[in-house]
């Protein structure tokens, strides 16, 4: 198995608390990984670790570019990795397709006095439209809806046609079937791409049926790491413990 990401016994301390400890999780490459955990379990923190924004107390990432204590590993997987926030870190006074251009800047100089290339400008475009948002391409992302903005992220994300695409909760302010076609099309483009997408999802019944890998996290550490099909109702109840059993049921 060719990994994507591999944590080895990582720890992670925020003031005087270990958020994450010592975990050690491979995922593979090629696959639609979910992140599962009540809230408060480490998930965003294991999210940030893994983008390289909050720095590892012990233990290692590792990635197809080196472990990121490397200065020239984390510029690397930085380059073709993209993320979609829980706020989505958006630019309120640009447009919309302005914010999703801004997911191809690593491409071009930041001194570069020109307008964008009509490519990129396509490109941002189509990335709209795949999120049903073209209609809304030319307006202040600031007088958009949250479920909207987050669309403009997903859309930012997917146009940089990344290797790893990281998304914490993604779908948070979307419609069951907005969150379902939106799921789909992460799903498509990561099949197209040969990619691998690492999702922090809270409906469990979608991350059953669209991952094929599961991370359940729970007070900091991994409750399971494994294949969705090796994923059992005892895995859910031991992260998610106080769920009611019909909820389980229905779930698996
Ligand atoms: N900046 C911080 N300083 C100290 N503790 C933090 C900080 N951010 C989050 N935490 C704590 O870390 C734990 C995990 O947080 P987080 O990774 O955001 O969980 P999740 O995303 O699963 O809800 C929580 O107990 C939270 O209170
Ligand atoms: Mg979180």
């Amino acid at each position: 198995m060719s990994l994507a990401v591999g944590f080895d016994r990582v720890t992670v301390r925020r003031g005087d608390t270990d958020i994450l400890r010592g975990i050690s999780v491979s995922i593979p490459r090629r696959c639609v990984c979910a992140v599962l955990g009540r809230s408060g379990a480490g998930k965003t923190t294991f999210i940030k670790a893994l983008l390289g924004l909050l720095p590892v107390t012990a233990g290692h990432i590792i990635t197809k570019h080196g472990t990121l204590d490397e200065p020239r590993a984390l510029a690397a997987h930085r380059h073709k990795t993209a993320a979609v926030f829980q706020d989505h870190a958006l630019i309120d006074r640009l447009t919309a397709i302005e914010n999703v251009q801004l997911g191809l800047a690593h491409l071009r100089s930041p001194w570069d006095p020109t307008p964008w290339p009509f490519e990129f400008r396509m490109a941002a475009a189509a990335a709209l439209r795949e999120v049903e948002m073209l209609p809304f391409a030319h307006q202040r992302v600031a007088r958009l809806s949250g479920g909207q903005r987050q669309r403009v992220g997903i859309a930012r994300a997917l146009v940089r046609e990344p290797e790893l695409l990281v998304a914490d909760e993604p779908f948070s302010s979307l419609d069951p079937i907005l969150t379902r076609t939106l799921c789909q099309l992460i799903r498509d483009n990561v099949t197209r791409l040969g990619a691998t997408a690492i999702l922090v999802l809270h409906q469990i019944d979608l991350a059953l049926e669209m991952s094929d890998w599961i991370v359940g996290l729970s007070d900091g550490q991994v409750l399971f790491c494994g294949p969705t099909s090796e994923f059992l109702t005892s895995s859910l109840s031991n992260i998610f413990p106080s769920l009611p059993r019909p909820v389980l049921a229905r779930a698996i």
